[in-house]
């Protein structure tokens, strides 16, 4: 087989032909897949969860399959709908409406998903937190947004912080707790005492539904708002790339604080109406096996930083499971190594088809159909209704395998519609009506596109999207570090890791001890996921002469490659 081009697998795809599809494809006969087409009543929610508990042939399906090492249960579609609606009745009791911003900060569980669509129901806007965040990463979230509740557990509230915080009138507790104060709310016992029937608010497709914050390369992390209409594209990708069929049963192993979790860990899979499979806790490569034959999961959207550890854990471990219900695979969030791919034909005897989104796009945009030739290395293809491109610095098109900017035009239906609190930097990521990624790229003469790494400072560690500023801040706030700059540094299992230079403050000296504790400082204020794995102390951290951290430079010499242009070089 000539691995440059692994020829699609004959099979039922729900896309048989997409060259065909793209020709003739308008948004618009997607709406039909809607029950909003012909009644006008349109709530993201509605269409997720109480349009299958409406319909007599899916109300008792299972959609839910939780499973952590404590705690299996599930929750059938009339389930889920009754629970959001009681927790919809829940944020109505204490004065929710249409356009709040409700977060969410607790680990997945049945009780997530319930208050989830509870907010979605009430028309306001959700904002799930990385359950790892630190109370630093909680408090500009919540600050930024102007949240007026949180929902949490009694283990995290101490990462919650008690001031600064004007807007927060109330917090939700899911879980035992005794807290006395009238700021509190108690999940079970105001569930019980909730109606499961509510009147769904509906919505116009252009209102705001769910806040993700994301990291750019400076400034605090910003907050990406998707409105409802977002649910157009979501079903296609569904229906086209993930391929989804009733009674599929999937798994996506991403948590719903990044939008991969909430896009096709939510909406992507019971849009469709198929068995979402739930999983908490800590992951080994065993146990993502064991996830996938215990559920006899057929559809698994995960990412490469997953896939490497399985392929560490040697061949030979798949064997031991029964993996026969496992019909298709994707991978996303960073680039898909080759040699992965070639494991999966070897291992799961399948392709792994890769995907290529962000945070800010909603939705896939370029991806590996199963019904279409994978070149290992490719993201794939623009998904019909997408129209990608590579530009220069200007906008202005460059032709094939030259490398630029990969670049998107606009109107494609899941894209953000604002960042919170900022129409400036909105404004900034669109050029001559391109939405520019910041992502460096080539298109191949057959349109096939090909990532070569990011035009900015933003770090991929493990899949998750790490500002630079966002750490740099946290470190200059210990009393030993003067100034602080950092860089993503490449890893062969995380991608990059996250390496930090400092300089020190008078009276401190450098040791193993010091750096530990720094590290620690970021860890438990910041997240762990953000805390460097390497610390230096350097003299003086380069910087521009308008103050600027040079992160360029320090790259350049982390790995030892040519400086280029160093003329902004402060003295
Ligand atoms: O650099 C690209 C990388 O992840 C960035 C987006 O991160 P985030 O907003 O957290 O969303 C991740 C999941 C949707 C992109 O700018 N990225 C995403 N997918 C891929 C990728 N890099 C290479 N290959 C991909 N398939």
């Amino acid at each position: 087989m000539d691995m440059q081009k692994i020829p699609a697998r004959e099979g039922n795809h729900n896309l048989k032909d997409y060259q065909k599809m793209r020709e003739s494809f308008s948004w618009d006969d997607m709406k039909k897949n809607f029950s909003w087409s012909e009644t006008g009543k349109v709530n993201i929610a509605y269409e997720t969860i109480d349009r299958h508990a409406d319909n007599p042939d899916t109300k008792d399906k299972v959609a839910l399959i939780y499973s952590a090492p404590d705690r299996e249960e599930t929750r059938t579609f009339d389930e889920l709908r009754k629970e959001s609606n009681q927790f919809a009745n829940v944020l109505k009791k204490y004065g929710v409406k249409k356009g709040d911003r409700v977060f969410l900060f607790m680990p997945r569980s049945p009780e997530f998903y319930a208050a989830f669509f509870g907010i979605l129901k009430i028309g306001a806007i959700a904002g799930p937190l990385f359950e790892a965040f630190m109370e630093q990463a909680v408090r500009d979230r919540l600050q930024d947004s102007q949240a007026s509740v949180l929902v949490t557990t009694p283990e995290l509230l101490p990462r919650v912080p008690q001031d600064d915080l004007p807007d927060l009138q109330k917090i939700v507790l899911v879980g035992e707790n005794d807290e006395k104060d009238e700021k509190y709310i108690d999940y079970q016992r105001e569930m019980e005492a909730a109606s499961d029937q509510f009147d769904i608010e509906w919505v116009d497709l252009e209102d705001g539904m769910l806040l993700h914050y994301t990291s750019g390369s400076t400034g605090k992390p910003k907050g990406v708002y998707h409105v409802h209409n977002n649910m157009i594209q979501l079903y296609a990708t569904a229906d086209w790339v993930l391929d989804l069929k009733d009674d599929d049963i999937y798994w996506c192993t991403a948590d719903p604080g990044w939008v991969t979790g909430t896009s096709y860990g939510i909406f992507g899979p019971w849009l469709k109406g198929v068995t979402n499979v739930i999983r908490g806790g800590r992951f080994t490569p065993e146990s993502w096996y064991e996830t996938l034959q215990d559920n006899k999961v057929t559809v698994w959207y995960t990412a490469p930083t997953a896939l490497r550890k399985m392929v560490s854990a040697g061949e030979n471990l798949p064997e031991k499971y029964d993996l026969s219900s496992l019909r298709h695979v994707l991978s996303v969030g960073e680039p898909l190594n080759p040699e992965v791919i070639t494991w999966g034909l070897k291992a799961l005897n399948l392709r792994i088809h890769d995907t290529w989104w962000m945070t800010e796009t909603g939705a896939m945009l370029i991806v590996n159909l199963p019904s279409e030739e994978i070149r290992p290395g490719s993201m794939g293809q623009p998904i019909p209704g997408v129209e990608a491109t590579i530009v220069d610095n200007e906008g202005n098109e460059i032709p094939p395998n030259q490398m630029g900017n990969l670049a998107i035009k606009t109107g494609w239906p899941s894209m953000m519609r604002a960042i919170w609190n900022n129409p400036s930097k909105y404004e900034s990521y669109f050029v001559n009506g391109w939405y520019v990624s910041g992502d460096s790229a080539y298109r191949d003469e057959d349109g096939y596109f090909w990532f070569q790494g990011r035009l900015d400072d933003v770090i991929n560690t493990s899949g998750e999207r790490v500002g630079p500023f966002e750490v740099e801040s946290k470190l200059i706030e210990h009393p030993a570090v003067m100034e602080a700059g950092v860089i993503g540094k490449p890893d062969p299992e995380r991608g990059e890791i996250i390496k930090a230079f400092i300089t020190l403050n008078e009276g401190y000296e450098e040791s193993p001890e010091l750096l530990e504790e720094i590290r620690q400082f970021v860890k438990t204020g910041l997240s762990a996921h953000a805390a460097p794995r390497e610390l230096e102390v350097k003299d003086a951290i380069p910087k521009t002469r308008s103050g600027k951290i040079m992160r360029r430079l320090l790259k350049s010499w982390e790995l030892g490659l040519p400086t280029g242009d160093t003329s902004t070089l402060e003295e």
